[in-house]
C-alpha cells in the first residue's frame, strides 16, 4: 500500500473509531476550520432537511483555484448561492426526471453492445478464454464511452482497441487529478512551489479541460453547419448539450467550465458501483441465479431490455441499491448551511458551520441494517425492514442532490440486465476478499477479475 492510499483508508477508519468513542455527533478540526461530524441516519435527516434553497456542499477550493488560475468559470460543482441555482435549473432539463433519462436508453444500449463485443475480446485474450482481469478498468471506458455519447452525441472509441490517444490522455488525467488532489488538499499552500504535486494537479486539469472543449467545440461546429445549410428550422436537436445550446439555455463560458465536471461525475461513479455489484453477484450465486430468472422472465435471452422492461425488475433495483449501501461512492459528503442557523439534536449551530454528513459509517448501521456488512439485496424488497429512509442516501438529498441519478441508474440497470442475461459470472481463482479504498470514491484496493461464462 501506497502512503497515500494510507492516508485515505485511514480517513475512513477514523470516523468509524470517533462514532464508537463520541457517538454519532463530534467536532473535528481541519486548516483552521471546525467541522461537524454526524455519523447517524436521524442526524443526516436533520441536517439535509434544513438546508434551505442555496446549499452548500464544499467550498472547493482547490477546484476553484485551478478554473480562478486558468479564467475558467465555475462549473455546476463549485458555483453557489444564485450562480448555482440558475445553472441547476438549467442543467436539471432533459436529465433530472426517470421520464428524461429514459430518452437516452438507445444510445446506452448501443455503449452497452459494443461494451459487451469488448467484453467478449478481453474473455478470448485470456488463458481460460473466459476470464476479465481487471473488471473497473473495462467498466471504466463503458461509463466514459456513455456519458460523452449522451452529453455529446459522440462516441470517443474507449471500447476499441487501442484506444485513442486523446482519450487515453483525459482518462490519465482524471486518475492523476483525483490522485494529486489528495496531496494539495493535505499539504499547506506554501508547499505549492516546493513540491510536484500542485503543478501536476493543474496540468492535470487542463488536461481534462481541453478534451471537455474539444468535444464543445465539435458540437458548436456542428450546429453553425446546421444553421446555415437549412436554418433554424434544419437544426436537428437530439443529445444534451445541443439541446441546451440551440435553446440558448447555456452561454459558451458556462458549458465549457461545465461539461468536464459532468464528465468527471459520470464516469468513476457507475464503473465503480457496477464493480462491486459484479464482484458480489459472484460471490453470491444463488441471487445471481434469482436475478438471471427476473431478468429473462421479462427480456428472453437475445432481446435487448429496454426503458419500460426494468419496471418489472424489482430484484435488479435492489441489487443495485444494496451495492450502494455498502459502497457508498461519495462516502463521505458535507453541507454548509449559510442562511440560517441550524439546530440538531436541541443545540443549535451558526450559520456557515460545516456539517460532514459520514454516509459510509450510516448505511453500515446495525440499528437501521442488521448484518450490515453482509450483501443482502432482498432487504430492500421486504416491507417494513428498511429502518430509516436517510440509512442510505448514496445520490445525496435535496435540490442539490446527484443531477446524474437518472441516467447513472438506467446505465447501471441496462448493463447488469444485459450481462445477467447472457453470463454466469464468477470470480477468477485466487481473487479472495476485495476491500474498499477511500480515494474521494470508494474503490477496490485491487483488481477485481471475473470469469463470464457464456450462458447456454
Ligand atoms: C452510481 C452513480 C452515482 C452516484 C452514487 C452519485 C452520487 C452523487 C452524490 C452523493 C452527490 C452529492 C449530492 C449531495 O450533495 O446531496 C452527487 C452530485 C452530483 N452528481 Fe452524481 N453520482 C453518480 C453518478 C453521476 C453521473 C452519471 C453524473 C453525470 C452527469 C453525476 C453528476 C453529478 C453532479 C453534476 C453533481 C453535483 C450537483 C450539484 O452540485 O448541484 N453523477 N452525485
Amino acid at each position: 500500500m501506497s502512503n497515500y492510499q494510507y492516508i485515505v483508508s485511514a480517513r475512513a477508519l477514523l470516523k468509524a473509531l470517533n462514532k464508537a468513542k463520541y457517538g454519532p455527533m463530534w467536532t473535528t478540526s481541519f486548516a483552521g476550520y471546525t467541522n461537524v461530524n454526524l455519523a447517524s441516519a436521524p442526524l443526516l435527516e436533520q441536517v439535509m432537511r434544513q438546508e434551505g434553497k442555496y446549499p452548500i456542499r464544499d467550498h472547493m477550493e482547490q477546484w476553484k483555484d485551478h478554473r480562478d488560475h486558468k479564467g475558467l468559470a465555475y462549473g455546476i460543482f463549485i458555483t453557489q448561492g444564485q450562480q448555482w441555482y440558475h445553472l441547476r435549473h438549467v442543467l436539471n432539463q432533459r436529465l433530472l426526471k426517470p421520464a428524461e433519462a429514459a430518452l437516452y436508453t438507445d444510445a446506452l444500449n448501443e455503449v452497452i453492445s459494443d461494451f459487451i463485443t469488448r467484453l467478449d475480446q478481453v474473455r478470448a485474450e485470456s488463458a481460460s478464454g473466459d476470464q476479465v482481469p481487471d473488471m473497473s478498468h473495462l467498466l471504466y471506458h463503458l461509463a466514459l464511452e456513455a456519458i460523452c455519447y449522451i452529453l455529446f452525441e459522440k462516441r470517443v472509441g474507449c471500447l476499441e482497441a487501442p484506444i485513442p490517444e486523446d482519450t487515453a490522455t483525459f482518462i490519465r488525467s482524471v486518475g492523476l487529478m483525483f490522485r494529486n488532489s489528495v496531496f494539495v488538499t493535505f499539504l499547506p499552500k506554501w508547499t505549492r512551489p516546493l513540491l510536484p504535486f500542485w503543478k501536476q494537479y493543474l496540468d492535470n486539469w487542463d488536461s481534462i479541460f481541453s478534451f471537455g472543449k474539444k468535444m464543445i467545440d465539435q458540437k458548436v461546429q456542428e450546429i453553425e453547419a446546421q444553421l446555415q445549410a437549412a436554418g433554424p428550422e434544419g437544426v436537428r436537436v437530439s443529445g444534451y448539450l445541443h439541446f441546451l445550446l440551440t435553446n440558448d439555455l447555456l452561454s459558451t463560458q458556462e458549458t465549457v467550465g461545465t461539461f468536464p465536471e459532468l464528465l468527471l461525475a459520470g464516469v468513476d461513479t457507475t464503473s465503480n458501483t457496477l464493480t462491486w455489484a459484479l464482484y458480489h453477484l459472484s460471490k453470491n450465486p444463488e441471487i445471481q441465479e434469482a436475478l438471471h430468472k427476473e431478468v429473462t422472465g421479462v427480456v428472453p435471452s437475445g432481446k435487448v431490455p429496454q426503458h419500460k422492461d426494468l419496471a418489472h425488475m424489482p430484484l435488479l433495483k435492489a441489487v443495485i441499491k444494496e451495492t450502494l449501501r455498502l459502497y457508498p461512492v461519495v462516502p463521505t459528503n458535507s453541507r454548509i448551511i449559510t442562511e440560517k442557523e441550524t439546530e440538531i439534536n436541541g443545540f443549535l449551530f451558526p450559520k456557515n458551520t460545516q456539517f460532514v454528513l459520514c454516509h459510509y459509517v450510516v448505511s453500515r448501521d446495525p440499528s437501521v441494517f442488521p448484518e450490515p456488512d453482509s450483501f443482502q439485496p432482498h432487504r430492500w424488497l421486504r416491507k417494513g425492514e428498511i429502518q430509516h429512509p436517510f440509512g442510505s442516501v448514496p445520490f445525496g438529498y435535496g435540490v442539490r442532490s446527484c443531477l446524474g441519478r437518472r441516467i447513472a441508474e438506467l446505465e447501471m440497470q441496462l448493463l447488469l440486465s444485459r450481462l445477467t442475461q447472457k453470463y454466469e459470472v464468477v470470480l477468477a481463482p485466487g481473487m479472495g476478499e476485495v476491500k474498499s479504498l477511500y480515494r474521494i470514491v470508494l474503490v477496490p484496493n485491487k483488481k477485481v477479475s471475473l470469469r463470464f461464462l457464456q450462458r447456454q
